[in-house]
């Protein structure tokens, strides 16, 4: 290479270097403005007195992944952070410096302040399944935050009966392929976070194969045996 043939050449890679980083940032900003206004998904954090300490700190650890799932999506959820009343996971998080900087929103006022009609409380309990049902940009999910091993059984279901939501499942028969019924509440965000974004835009429906490519990124594959 010529002395002139190797200066272009690194002013090309030094222009697309700032080309690459200018539309990451771009990209982010996008995102960050889409995610107050989209639709929302709500984290229910009024599960305290139900778990350990152990399972508290997990959960707080599973709330901040649903966030980085949630600003991979190109059309974010308006991520909301509701309890009622004190919250273990909301108090922790907004101990901390960067979360003023999460576009989401905290509140201690409960769900009913949402507003039941809009809700659409998600279990594994529920007869409804999801991918059956299509959402306006209005409806809110609503995510139980809860690690309990499973062993209180349908405590969403019940508390969404009490408040008048919907309830909705994830499909089940594709969870059972990979022999999974109840998740975590960061494998559901996860999953939501994949199904409702498709190409860069919020749907408020997905087909089979949607969910089925969603629900195989985020699941494990179980060994049988
Ligand atoms: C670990 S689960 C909580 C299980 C809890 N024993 C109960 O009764 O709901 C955490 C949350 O993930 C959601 N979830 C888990 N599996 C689900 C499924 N198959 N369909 C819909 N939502 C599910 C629910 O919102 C649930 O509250």
């Amino acid at each position: 290479m010529t002395e002139e043939e190797t200066r272009q050449y690194m002013e090309n890679i030094a222009e697309e270097r700032h080309k690459r980083i200018t539309e990451k940032k771009e990209k982010k900003v996008r995102q960050r403005a889409r995610a107050l206004t989209g639709p929302r998904l709500v984290i229910d954090l009024s599960f305290d007195e139900l778990m350990k300490p152990t399972e508290l700190k997990s959960l707080t650890s599973q709330v901040r992944r649903s966030y980085g799932a949630v600003m991979h999506m190109e059309s974010p959820f308006h991520l909301c952070l509701v309890s009622d009343g004190p919250s273990h996971v909301l108090t922790t998080l907004s101990g901390y410096d960067d979360a003023t900087q999460w576009p989401a929103t905290f509140s201690t006022e409960g769900l009913a302040a949402i507003g039941a009609e809009h809700l659409v409380y998600l279990s594994a309990d529920a007869d409804t399944v999801l991918s059956d049902i299509t959402l306006e940009p209005t409806d809110v999910l609503v995510v139980g935050g809860l690690v309990d091993k499973n062993r209180h059984k349908n405590v969403c279901n019940t508390r969404a009966e009490a408040l008048g939501a919907r309830t909705a499942c994830l499909p089940d028969e594709i969870l059972r392929e990979r022999s999974f019924r109840v998740l975590t509440t960061n494998q559901v965000v996860e999953i939501l976070a994949k199904v409702y974004d498709v190409d860069g835009e919020w749907t408020g429906r997905a087909d089979d194969d949607t969910w089925r490519a969603a629900i195989g990124e985020v699941l494990p594959r179980r060994r049988a045996g």
